[in-house]
């Protein structure tokens, strides 16, 4: 977050509380429930390209040939053939190149990426490709094309391999890139007679998060890090479930060595109508030890989520004979037994053995797991009672997050919540993608939704019963599908629930993650990116506040006795705050969602004298603005400090905050 001189801020210079100003009383003396470390956290799933073409750094689409389509993606040209009889099994398809018969002709094979290949000036990238000459030797040529370009030579960069052996063996050259390219293309040709076979080529970019090789996007996953996650659930969403069975999320396919992982068709290839992505696979290339390893490496806790026997609910509508019969459960119970060994059993167990043969002998500690992604009725309830009673009976110290559907409210819900009670769950995955209306709990929203909308929703939940993970929301404006910046002031209101309300809700995570601005099936998301450049919404940045600043305990704030939350009578305020015992600090979170300026005072009770707050302001004019690619630090929180007084009982801060704005300061007790 960036310092700078607080264009927003207007500090009132009364010395007592001002009569105008609505008066926020913070009780120092009380620290409350504590705040779980897990709050707040990121929800990964791979749409929009989140994985393949995004996080997962690799520049290279269908790699391994395995595309229905053996050759979507690539443009192979001369004489060449697709062969089927590889060295991977579970990927055995790949590419030989011949003689062209002709010394001007070529054979040869070039990759346009995912929407082009992104490459930056200066930096290296690592070319790989499992090869084999059956004459004993060959030659390849590798280079970097832009086949847009008006200059003279297509190349840019090229490297020259020999392929030395008649059996099949990697070979590695790295890369320079001399230019920043958008859309780039890997182009590979023979260089002689002699054939090759081409198998798993890969390009990475040597510079990866954590220096990992061929692991994250840089950018990307700073990101993440840079909010402080307490969470990472993973690996979806809908694609957890699958558009059937047989294309659900199988994390013992994401696991042991990336060239024999198999490929599996995305659930959001064709979900809408009017967004095709023919081309939307998984790799697997991003699978379960890379999960745990970036939980581990951005300092979250894990949540991995497993199929509970059924495929997406939304995709296959009251067809029962789409999800797996009641008695043939087990293999998918099994699956969540053996991937708790996998995260966390000894390194001579048979699951913990691969992950230490994969570079993490060490236990990845996991201690959550999410059984069913958004499933409801019966369906779902029936079919989760067994994978409760396994997890119980192995691993007693899992804690087990069922979910209560897509509906934020309603009787589905309520019928989620009951079962989810009823069969101990300790979690529940609440999921609410809701307008404007319902963020703020305005009187049309509430005769629309009930009670349950609003910033006053966990304050009737049953403090005895499953807690709560608000596992997937975003504000999705009424006509405006996109990351405006009003959306993200209401999200940053509604968030004080979860705050006042420590208590019950456990977990958090605004969903989804990432887009790639050519591959998006769904808005608006957290962070976006092209093949060279990111930019990070305003939601991503109410998310980070609140992380960044989640405090240790609750600390009661109201006004007028009331919690502040935009009811009545409050003029469009929502506020809280929360005690952070490492630091000293009281953090109070104020956010004005009115259209008018508002004055404030906070009241911090128990505490004298003047004290300097520092604050972080996010605030902005236009409703409907974004950050950019072109702009992305358009909108962003500033830094700065406010002087608090010594009142005449406690220490008193006056301010007056701008309309549409969130406004958090750090007070040492
Ligand atoms: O976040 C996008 C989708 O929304 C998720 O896949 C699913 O769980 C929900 O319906």
């Amino acid at each position: 977050m960036k310092s700078s001189i607080l264009t927003c801020a207007l500090a009132l210079s009364s010395l007592t509380v001002s009569a105008q100003s609505h008066v926020l009383d913070v009780n120092t003396k009380k620290i409350g429930a504590p705040v779980q470390s897990t709050m707040y956290g990121l929800f990964f799933e791979d749409i929009n390209y989140a994985a393949d073409g995004g996080l997962y750094a690799e520049l290279i689409k269908n790699r391994s040939f395995e595309f229905p389509d053996h050759l979507m993606g690539w443009e192979a040209f001369g004489n060449f053939e697709v062969e089927d009889d590889g060295p991977f099994e579970r990927c055995p398809h790949y590419v030989e190149l011949r003689d062209p018969g002709h010394k001007e002709r070529r054979s040869g094979l070039s990759n346009e990426g995912f929407f082009g290949i992104g490459l930056k000036q200066g930096e290296d990238y690592r070319f790989s490709v499992w090869a084999k000459a059956p004459q004993g030797k060959a030659k390849i040529i590798v280079q970097f094309i832009d086949r847009a370009t008006m200059e003279e030579k297509q190349e840019f960069a090229e490297a020259k391999l020999d392929i030395t052996s008649s059996d099949w063996k990697q070979y590695e050259v790295v890369m320079k890139s001399p230019r920043t390219i958008q859309k780039a293309q890997l182009r590979i040709y023979l260089d002689g007679k002699n054939t090759v076979a081409l198998e798993h080529v890969s390009l990475f970019p040597v510079n990866t998060f954590k220096n990992r090789k061929n692991g994250m996007r840089a950018d990307l996953a700073q990101a993440l890090a840079d909010v402080h996650p307490g969470l990472l659930r993973f690996p979806g969403g809908c694609i957890v479930e699958g558009v059937d069975l047989a294309t659900r999320y199988q994390w013992k396919n994401t696991i042991g060595p990336v060239e024999n992982r198999p490929l599996n068709e995305n659930r959001w290839e064709y979900t809408f109508p009017y967004r095709f992505y023919p081309d939307y696979f998984q790799s697997y290339g991003l699978g379960f030890f890379e999960f745990f390893q970036l939980s581990e490496d951005i300092g979250a806790e894990p949540l991995p989520v497993l199929n509970v026997g059924m495929a997406c609910q939304f995709q296959n509508w009251e067809t029962e004979d789409a999800h797996v019969p009641y008695d043939q459960l087990q293999p998918y119970i099994q699956d969540c037994l053996d991937l708790i060994e996998f995260a966390n059993g000894p390194a001579d167990s048979k699951w913990g053995k691969i992950r230490a043969e994969m570079g993490h002998p060490e236990p990845f500690n996991m201690k959550y797991i999410g059984v069913g992604n958004e499933q409801w009725d019966d369906l779902y309830y029936k079919r989760l009672e067994p994978f409760v009673a396994a997890i119980r009976a192995k691993y007693p110290n899992i804690k087990i997050v069922g979910t209560s559907g897509p509906d934020s409210e309603g009787k589905m819900f309520d019928k989620g919540w009951a079962a989810m009670t009823k069969q101990k769950a300790d979690l529940v995955d609440e999921h609410f993608y809701r307008p404007e209306a319902w963020f703020l709990g305005t009187a049309e929203a509430k005769a629309k939704y009930g009670d349950k909308c609003g910033g006053l929703r966990y304050e009737s939940y049953d403090r005895k019963g499953p807690k709560v993970f608000a596992g997937e929301y975003a504000c999705h404006g009424k006509g405006k599908k996109w990351n405006h910046y009003e959306a993200s002031i209401l999200e940053a209101g509604f968030m004080t629930d979860f705050e006042r309300n420590a208590d019950v809700v456990y977990m958090t995570a605004y969903a989804p993650l990432f887009a790639h601005v050519e591959g998006w099936q769904w808005r608006p998301d957290l962070i976006w990116f092209d093949n060279t450049r990111m930019f990070k919404s305003v939601s991503y940045y109410v998310q980070q506040m609140y992380a960044q600043n989640k405090g240790t305990n609750m600390m009661p704030l109201t006004m007028n006795k009331k919690p502040v939350a935009g009811q009545d009578g409050q003029d469009g305020l929502f506020a809280s705050s929360v005690f952070d015992k490492n630091t000293g600090e009281i953090i109070v979170k104020v956010i004005n969602t009115s259209k008018q300026k508002q004055a404030v005072t906070l009241n911090l009770q128990g505490i004298k004298g003047e004290r300097t707050a520092q604050t972080i302001t996010l605030c902005h004019d236009g409703m409907d603005d974004e950050n950019t690619l072109d702009n992305p630090e358009k909108i962003t929180p500033k830094q700065g400090t406010l002087q608090c007084e010594a009142g005449q009982k406690n220490t008193v801060l006056n301010d007056e905050l701008q309309p549409m704005s969130f406004r958090l300061y750090k007070i040492k007790k």
